[in-house]
């Protein structure tokens, strides 16, 4: 009785969760009822996704129920149309799905995703990501491939500019935000869209950083790294949809790599949505030798757990023979159909098939362009600021130069098919729009556009920027340059930019550089000649009015890099979180030109660095300046030795100590000095944004469950290992004090 009543209690305080699982039992009911009730060709139909290209044709596959999504239409008359022909003219009546690369806005564009990983605010990222899908649903779309939740860790590959960075606790956080953002508090409400998290798995430690290139990542690399932001997306965000990689890995192509996909997805990670193949990647398994054909291809897909197919049309063509053949089984068929029919319920697509298409309404809202204005001033990283030359003082007559200061297509970045250019605000027109009438702004692009090689006007610049008191660099990379398939395996500024910068410098006019481009690019020489340099990324509709807030410092710029700057391409593969090798250098190693002629074969050392560029990168994962200053004080820790499931207080104050209220990300990073592997020589563990004003002083405080130190050691289990461990409270991942605790 006395456990009825506990029962009792319990499920009415917790209703909400009650509710949430009776409805999922009746979603699978209806599944069951569904399921009974399909053909073999129509449970076929819904695990084939057609592409948009070609309307015409595709209306009449839907007519025969052999089209369960459609990726690509953005116009809501043509998505209602093919909906009506699914729910009227098919014997089910079942609704399509219709997807799109909604990765970095709709219509009104917020910085790339490497851009709003710099911002290192999850708020901001969830808010933007929830603009997108209240402005793509509007056309109809109910389901986005994104967020791209690959580790990236190689500036060559573009879609390091698609990509939350290097880090996987960042990427995690942030991935976090985006689905939520995407998919709403629930999933049914019309603006919601399903989020797919992609690649999986590995696709961004392609070899080179050559896209769609091998990748070789063992079991522990996957675990402890790849896999974490995926896990999390999983389990914290409950992810709708997943995508798998073009990627082989150990010569394994992703979308029939059963491990991944059934041990650690679906038994480990218990997923729940469905797993969508990438473009036909399933067929790409022909190409890369792992299949004979086609055929093969779709036996291997199907039979690792690859729910939908996108556009290549083998499970159309071969599902039906395989099955006779008993390569595959109907119960695969029947689990599979079953995943994606369990996310169509949960969008409400039975209920609500239709869109209003009300787009006037929801395209570039004011309050839309206000966020996107935010996170893109957000995401700015200051690099340099020598002499406080920003923010910019009262100036009379500024220069205005380079091929991004007026780039309204280039400066939206890579993926953005559905943003117009005629909506961007670029940095001239929101230069002259704010300070036109009471500063003199001279703008002369010289170069047209970043790969352009004319120098013909180098001196008219010279002569404009000796008149004025600063000059405005814009430089960068068009969005062209980035992205997928576009990989660099030279990642200086094209063109005759950096020889514009030369000669410019000449001028004796302090320059301000500002860099649009959609990865780190190798500027050491740049940064170098620059008074002050800011990375604005490719910053999205409205990033001129938020690099125009930065120059004049109505905004103070706060963001950090989440990805390693190399000195040069020769560096790479450099990320903060690497191994130490049993030889790391201690940075006062000779350089090439301080080596002595005869040198003996052991005078510098034997340790591990490059004799041309040393061990260090050009700026360290976290960097970023501000217009103010910060002080950090000492760290006090709750306990020095603990057990594992204790959790660690870290307290520290942190005062600004500058002239301007300013944000600072402070970021918290753990080594494990000694393990049964070897592990990285720091891992940030949480970070927060402190906003301070002048003179202002907080207590800063961290959490950190010891637990969270767990990672899978040499017995492939995930727990925490007993030992001594380094802590940091820095403002990047090359600076801080250390201190140390045990965990027992
Ligand atoms: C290929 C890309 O790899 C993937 O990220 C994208 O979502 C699909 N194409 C659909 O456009």
């Amino acid at each position: 009785m006395k456990r009825l009543l506990v029962l009792a209690l319990f499920l009415i305080f917790s209703g909400l969760e009650t509710s949430a699982q009776v409805s999922d039992a009746q979603i699978e009911k209806k599944i069951d009822v569904l399921l009974k009730k399909m053909a073999l060709k129509e449970k076929i139909g819904q695990m084939n996704q057609l592409s948009a290209d070609a309307m015409e044709t595709n209306f009449k596959v839907i007519q025969q129920g052999m089209a369960g999504s459609v990726l690509s239409i953005t116009n809501p008359e043509i998505a209602n149309k093919a909906q009506k022909i699914a729910i009227e003219q098919t014997r089910l009546g079942i609704p399509l799905i219709f997807g799109r690369d909604v990765i970095h806005g709709f219509k009104t564009i917020f910085p790339i995703p490497l851009g709003q990983a710099a911002s290192f605010d999850p708020d901001l990222v969830e808010k933007a990501a929830r603009v997108a899908a209240i402005e793509a649903s509007e056309t109809g779309i109910r389901w986005t491939f994104a967020p791209m939740i690959d580790i990236a860790r190689d500036p060559r590959w573009g879609r390091i500019a698609e990509s939350c960075g290097e880090d996987p606790y960042l990427t995690s956080v942030l991935g976090v935000a985006m689905i939520k953002g995407f998919q709403g508090k629930d999933l049914s409400n019309p603006t919601s869209i399903a989020a797919c998290a992609k690649h999986f798995a590995g696709y961004g430690a392609a070899e080179g950083g050559r896209d769609y290139n091998t990748t070789n990542i063992t079991e522990r690399q996957f675990r402890n790294t790849y896999l974490v932001p995926f896990e999390n997306a999983v389990k914290k965000a409950d992810l709708a949809t997943i995508m798998t990689a073009f990627n082989a890995n150990d010569g394994i192509p992703s979308s029939c790599n059963e491990f991944l996909l059934k041990q650690v997805l679906r038994k480990e990670w218990n997923f729940k949505g469905f797993v969508v193949s990438d473009w036909a990647s399933i067929t790409e398994m022909v190409d890369h030798g792992f299949c004979s054909d086609n055929k093969e291809a779709a036996q291997k897909a199907i039979n690792a757990g690859v729910d939908m197919e996108m556009v290549s049309g083998t499970y159309v063509a071969y599902i039906e023979s395989l099955l006779q053949e008993k390569k595959i089984t109907i119960e695969t068929i029947n689990e599979e159909v079953r995943n994606i029919l369990r996310v169509k319920f949960k969008l409400g697509l039975f209920e609500n098939p239709y869109v209003k298409g009300n787009l006037k309404e929801v395209f570039y809202k004011e309050e839309h362009l206000k966020l996107a204005e935010k996170i893109a001033e957000r995401s700015i990283v200051l690099l340099k600021n020598k002499d406080a030359v920003l923010p910019l003082q009262q100036p009379k007559t500024i220069a205005v130069f380079g091929p991004l200061a007026d780039a309204p297509h280039e400066q939206m970045g890579t993926w953005v098919f559905d943003g117009e250019k005629n909506h961007t605000m670029t940095p001239i027109k929101a230069l002259q729009e704010q300070y036109g009438k009471d500063i003199n702004i001279i703008y002369e692009p010289i170069v047209k556009y970043s790969r352009d090689k004319d120098s013909t006007d180098f001196a008219k610049a010279r002569k404009i920027a000796k008149q004025a008191d600063f000059v405005l660099l814009f430089l960068g990379e068009e969005s062209i340059l980035s992205g997928e398939a576009h990989s660099l395996s030279d990642l200086n500024l094209q063109g005759v930019q950096s020889e514009l910068l030369e000669t410019l410098v000449k001028s004796k006019t302090p320059i301000v550089t500002i860099i649009l481009a959609g990865r780190p690019l190798t500027i050491q020489k740049d940064v170098e000649q620059s008074n002050a340099v800011l990375y604005a990324w490719h910053p999205g509709t409205m990033g001129g009015s938020a690099i125009a807030n930065i120059l004049f410092g109505k905004a103070n710029p706060s963001g950090k890099l989440p990805v390693t700057f190399p000195k040069n391409v020769g560096q790479i593969p450099m990320y903060y979180n690497h191994l130490n090798t049993g030889r790391p250098a201690n940075g006062s190693e000779l350089s090439l030109n301080n080596i002595p002629i005869e040198a003996s074969q052991t005078s510098l050392g034997n340790k591990s660095y490059y004799l041309d560029s040393g061990n260090d990168p050009l700026f360290p994962f976290g960097f970023g300046l501000s217009y103010t200053t910060f002080e950090y004080g000492k760290i006090k820790l709750s306990k020095t030795v603990l057990k594992k499931d204790e959790v660690l207080e870290i307290s520290f104050t942190l005062k600004n100590t500058g002239k301007y209220g300013g944000s600072e990300i402070v970021q918290l990073y753990v080594r494990d000095l000694a393990a049964s592997i070897a592990l990285p020589v720091k891992e940030l563990k949480n970070f927060q944004k402190i906003d301070l004003k002048p003179k202002e002083e907080k207590q800063v405080k961290f959490i950190l469950p010891i637990a969270d130190l767990a990672f899978y050691g040499i017995d492939m289990k995930k727990k925490v290992e007993s030992g001594k461990f380094d802590l940091w409270i820095g403002t990047n991942s090359a600076e801080g004090e250390k201190v140390l605790f045990e965990v027992q």
